[in-house]
């Protein structure tokens, strides 16, 4: 884990209210892993005060891309960022998804801005011998995002692109038809979604893996804020920032 302020190489505008940004973070991109994230300070000022956290959407050379868009005041500020400026960065943070277990087909599962780990993850798995299948949901086809990504299949909330209905009921759509070697589904979205995901991997005996979100203070442990609740073991609570936010969806109590 490093902090260090890292200079922005640029900000494009990909979608209604979506932005890439670029920093130029080399040790960061040198080491972080699909599903980890970096925890940012917007301003050198006081509001907001804290961090907010950002999955690792790419890594390009020496540059890190995180994939944000605008809710509130942190990424508001993100938004009017120009190249040279600086911004203060803590990161890599969190548990990595498991892309080295046994599996033929990662079945990557995003739903709305919950794509943004996965062409990072996609860039990891091209490398090995694995076949990759993505789903992507969204209110409508504009929020679609399938750059960097492979064998994209879309629904949306309203039907303007692909599958009219929730990506869950697609993905499991396409597993229950047995067309898929070897799945393991790799989930990122808003709970609700990963909370349907997890039941379905469930169901059908499919191994499965969250990552999950939380507002978040310290990012690192520290202040206890972002508890989640486990079905079994030795603990009850885990927090999601370091001992997540990846999660085997068998061991995650949604609420
Ligand atoms: C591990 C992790 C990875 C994330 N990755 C991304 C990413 O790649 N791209 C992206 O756009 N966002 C991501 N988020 C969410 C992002 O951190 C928040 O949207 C951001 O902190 C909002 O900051 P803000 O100051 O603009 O808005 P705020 O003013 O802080 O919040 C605006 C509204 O959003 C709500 N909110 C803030 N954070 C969350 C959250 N985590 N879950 C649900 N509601 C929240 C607040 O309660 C408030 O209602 C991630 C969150 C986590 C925990
Ligand atoms: S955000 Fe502080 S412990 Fe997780």
């Amino acid at each position: 884990m490093m902090i260090l302020r890292a200079p922005v190489v640029s900000l494009r505008s990909v979608g209604p209210d979506m932005y890439v940004l670029s920093l130029h973070a080399p040790q960061i991109a040198a080491n972080v892993l699909p599903a980890q994230f970096l925890n940012i300070k917007a301003t050198d000022g006081s509001e907001p005060l804290l961090r907010r956290p950002f999955s690792v959407y790419r890594t390009q050379g020496e540059n890190v891309e995180i994939l944000f868009n605008i809710v509130g005041a942190g990424t508001r500020i993100l938004s009017r960022l120009r190249p040279g400026d600086l911004v203060d960065i803590l990161g890599p943070l969190g548990c990595p998804f498991s892309l080295e277990s046994d599996f033929r087909t990662a079945v990557l599962v995003g739903g709305g801005l919950g794509v943004a780990p996965f062409p990072h993850a996609t860039n990891a798995l091209s490398r090995s011998s694995r076949q990759i299948r993505t789903f992507l949901g969204a209110r409508s086809s504009p929020h679609i995002l399938r750059d960097h990504l492979q064998n994209v299949s879309v629904a949306t909330d309203d039907g303007s692109e692909g599958y009219h209905g929730t990506v869950v009921a697609l993905v499991r759509n396409a597993l229950e038809s047995g067309s898929i070697d070897r799945p393991k589904i790799f989930g990122c979205g808003p709970e609700p979604m990963l909370r349907a995901l997890a039941r379905a991997a469930i169901d059908l005996g499919i191994p499965c893996e969250v990552s999950l979100e939380s507002v978040m203070a310290c990012g690192i442990g520290i202040c206890q804020g972002c508890p989640v609740e486990r079905t079994g073991g030795e603990k009850k609570y885990s927090l999601i920032c370091n001992e997540g936010t990846v999660f085997d969806a068998r061991t995650i109590k949604f609420s």
